[in-house]
């Protein structure tokens, strides 16, 4: 760009004021700031004018950093984050035994077919997935335990039954945290990222289409046996490879809906964290998740272009549908316009961001509220994805106390 070339923006969005709603909740914002640096500012003397109590918590949590520990907020985004990853690594472990690279009972194959129909190298990024989720797990346990807080630990939930199919460990069959076997996978992050409107900000997405009530994993052998034939797309009409393609493609979308959402939370989380290594650890974790959705972002469009696209599941055709997001005629058919489905749009496009309207347009993660990216709202999405299906309320009662204890920390300077 020319040096004194200026994006055509920058002009009117210096001088755009921010709306009322926007000022009035910046100003709030002030005062809150203002009134924490003229506490600091008065030291001793401003001490003695907070309250007994505050004054106490106050020199509580100097005490635990000055002596290595975690203060409770950091101690609770961690033990959230640790939930969160043990989620994910039951769920890509069963992704891992059947259509990963490296698994002990070699996998299954028309599994594995379907899925390198998506990308050859499939196989390989799932079981680098799962690595990685179980890579975060012991860390950030371990870490809990070197700082004397208490780790998370969900075995006494891994009960569900799971896969029977050939591939999966027998020996942990009916011992699945997750369940895989009836995803309804929000698809919304889809249209979100590639539209210039921010959830944060009051916009509403829906998916370009549905996937309800599918599996993303085979079932059993008799529903897919393991040496049907799955030939390389397009996959003909009719054809017994359309059941387990439409699994394939399900488990495509379904990588991409599980890292988005770490995607968001891990920033969430940041925003909260005290100490400059509880900040470093989210940040730095949080990166890898952003790293795994853009790669199943870029997969999962492969299932809706061609020479894929138009699988329909034969035992699920209202659930299961996978249109071809390129073309124009099918586009105008289900209403949705192109620059929200072009499949290689994977990058996420400029949006609002911070306010509406106010600021030029910047490409970055959303959302990043706690109400809608949150540990809380991260619980919910994965309920309402149907991941813990067959679990008991001890389950949700749990995971909703980390996640209220994550949501209700708050940085402390
Ligand atoms: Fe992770
Ligand atoms: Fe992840």
């Amino acid at each position: 760009m020319n040096k004194d070339e200026t994006p055509s923006f920058s002009k009117s969005a210096e001088t755009h004021l921010p709306s009322k709603e926007v000022q009035s909740r910046e100003s709030s914002n002030h005062i809150t700031v203002g009134r924490r640096s003229f506490i600091r500012g008065l030291g001793i003397v401003g001490a003695t004018l907070l309250p007994g109590s505050a004054l106490l918590m106050r020199q509580a949590e100097a005490q635990e950093q000055s002596s290595g520990r975690l203060t409770k907020g950091d101690a609770d985004l961690l033990r959230f984050a640790a939930w969160a990853e043990i989620v994910e690594s039951d769920l890509w472990t069963q992704y891992n035994e059947l259509g990963g690279a490296t698994t002990r009972t070699g996998g299954n194959l028309a599994y594995k077919l379907a899925l390198q129909n998506l990308d050859g190298d499939m196989p390989q990024y799932i079981t680098d997935n799962t690595d990685d989720e179980l890579s975060h797990v012991a860390f950030l346990n371990a870490y809990l335990k070197s700082k004397g807080a208490e780790p998370v630990n969900l075995d006494r939930f891994r009960t569900l039954p799971g896969s029977t199919a050939t591939g999966v460990d027998k020996q942990k069959i009916g011992k699945r945290l997750t369940s895989l076997l009836q995803l309804n996978v929000d698809l919304s992050w889809y249209t979100r990222y590639r539209g210039e409107e921010n959830p944060d900000l009051g916009a509403i997405f829906k998916g370009p289409f549905n996937i309800l009530n599918e599996p993303g994993i085979p079932l059993n052998d008799t529903d897919t046996p393991p040496n049907t034939v799955v030939p390389a797309p397009p996959i003909p009409p009719g054809s017994p490879a359309q059941r387990i393609q439409a699994i394939a493609n399900t488990a495509g979308f379904h990588f991409a809906f599980i890292e988005q959402g770490g995607t968001s939370l891990y920033p969430t989380l940041a925003l909260k964290a005290t100490s400059d290594e509880v900040l470093r650890i989210l940040l730095s974790i949080g990166g890898v998740e952003i790293d795994h959705f853009s790669l199943w972002h870029d997969k999962a469009g492969n299932a809706v272009s061609q020479p894929l696209a138009g699988v329909i599941d034969p035992e699920n055709p209202n659930g299961a549908m996978f249109p071809d997001l390129n073309d124009p005629a099918a586009l105008a058919r289900l209403n949705l316009r192109f620059e929200l489905t072009q499949t290689n749009k994977i990058l996420p496009e400029p949006c609002d961001f911070l306010f509406k309207d106010a600021l030029p347009p910047c490409s970055v993660i959303r959302p990043t509220s706690t109400a809608l990216g949150g540990a809380v709202a991260t619980v919910k999405s994965f309920t309402a994805d149907g991941l813990f299906n067959g679990q008991p309320e001890g389950f949700f009662d749990f995971a909703m106390q980390l996640a209220t204890a994550a949501d209700s920390a708050r940085r402390k300077l």
